[in-house]
C-alpha cells in the first residue's frame, strides 16, 4: 500500500513541476502535504504489521549461579514465524533470542510429561497448550510450590520418591505355575485400570493441590495416590491389603479433602480425586 501511494505521489509531483519554471506556492503546499502523508504511511504500515502478530511472553527467570530475586522477563515473538504451541514459543526464544532460558521438554506430544509448567495461572503441558493469539501477554512460571532449580525447571525428587514409596510394580506371593510365563488378566479386569495407566507423571495435579502445597512431604498427593490405586486395582497383584495398610495414614491419604483441583489440572483428562475416593472406600471394607 505504501509503495502504491509513493508511486501516486511521484506522478503528482512530476505533473506539478513539469512547467519547467519550478512549482508555484500552492503547488509547493500540495507537494509538502503529499510528502508528509507519504512519510506517515511509511511509518505506520510496518508498525501495524509488527503489532498484529507479535506476542509477548513473560517468563519466570531465576539463575542459581546469580541468585538474585526471581523476575519475569519479557520476550516478543512474531506468531507468524512460530509453531502453534507454547513449547514452540519457548524453543524459538531459546534458539533465537536467549539461549540461557532453561526448561525441560522431550517428546513434544504429551507423552513424556517433562514440559509441565504453569501457563497463565493453570498447570499444563507446554507442548499441548495452544498460544493464545489475543493481545495480552502470556505468563509462564514453574509448577507452583516446588523448589526451583533454574528458570522453569523444578526439583522433582520428592515427587518421584513419593511415587517410589507406593511400590509401583507387580507384587506376587505365588510365582507363576510355569516360570517365565505371563500372568493373564481378563478384559474386564484390564478395563479396571483405565483412567490410571495413562498417567505420565507430569505432576500437574499434585502441584495444583492445596493440600499438597501445605504438606508436600507427608501427604502423598494425587499422582502417587492414583498410582497406588492402579496397583491396588490390578487383579494380578497379590498385595492389595498390604498396599492399603501402607497408605492408611492421616497424612499420606487423608489430607485429600476432595477439592478436585487435581482433575481440572490433568492434561491427560484423568481424575486422581476419584481414585483417592476409591482408596478411601476400600479402606472401609478391607
Ligand atoms: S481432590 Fe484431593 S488430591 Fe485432588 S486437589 Fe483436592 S485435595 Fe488435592
Ligand atoms: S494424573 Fe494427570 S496431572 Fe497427575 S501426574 Fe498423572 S498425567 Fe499428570
Ligand atoms: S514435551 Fe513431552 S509432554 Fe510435553
Amino acid at each position: 500500500m505504501a509503495t502504491a501511494m509513493l508511486r501516486r505521489t511521484t506522478t503528482t509531483i512530476s505533473r506539478l513541476t513539469s512547467t519547467g519554471s519550478g512549482p508555484s506556492a500552492p503547488a509547493r503546499l500540495i507537494l509538502s502535504r503529499l510528502l508528509a502523508s507519504e512519510v506517515e504511511a511509511q511509518k505506520v504500515e510496518p508498525h501495524a504489521k509488527a503489532t498484529s502478530t507479535t506476542k509477548t511472553f513473560s517468563i519466570y527467570r531465576w539463575n542459581p549461579d546469580n541468585p538474585t530475586k526471581p523476575e519475569l522477563q519479557d520476550y516478543q515473538i512474531d506468531l507468524k514465524e512460530c509453531g502453534p504451541m507454547v513449547l514452540d514459543a519457548l524453543i524459538k526464544i531459546k534458539n533465537e533470542i536467549d539461549p540461557s532460558l532453561t526448561f525441560r521438554r522431550s517428546c513434544r506430544e504429551g507423552i513424556c510429561g517433562s514440559c509441565a509448567m504453569n501457563i497463565d495461572g493453570c498447570n499444563g503441558l507446554a507442548c499441548l497448550t495452544k498460544i493464545q493469539s489475543s493481545g495480552s501477554a502470556t505468563t509462564i512460571t514453574p509448577l507452583p510450590h516446588m523448589f526451583v532449580i533454574k528458570d522453569l525447571v523444578v526439583d522433582m525428587t520428592n515427587f518421584y520418591n513419593q511415587y517410589k514409596s507406593i511400590e509401583p510394580w507387580l507384587k506376587r506371593k505365588n510365582p507363576p505355575s510355569v516360570p517365565g510365563k505371563e500372568i493373564l488378566q481378563s478384559k474386564k479386569d484390564r478395563a479396571k485400570l483405565d483412567g490410571m495407566y495413562e498417567c505420565i507423571l507430569c505432576a500437574c495435579c499434585s502441584t495444583s493441590c492445596p493440600s499438597y502445597w501445605w504438606n508436600p512431604e507427608s501427604y502423598l498427593g494425587p499422582a502417587a495416590l492414583l498410582h497406588a490405586n492402579r496397583w491396588i486395582s490390578d487383579s494380578r497383584d497379590e498385595y492389595t491389603k498390604e498396599r492399603l495398610d501402607a497408605i492408611n495414614d492421616e497424612f499420606k491419604l487423608y489430607r485429600c479433602h476432595t477439592i478436585l483441583n487435581c482433575a481440572r489440572a490433568c492434561p491427560k483428562g484423568l481424575n486422581p480425586g476419584k481414585q483417592i475416593i476409591n482408596i478411601k472406600q476400600l479402606q472401609l471394607t478391607k
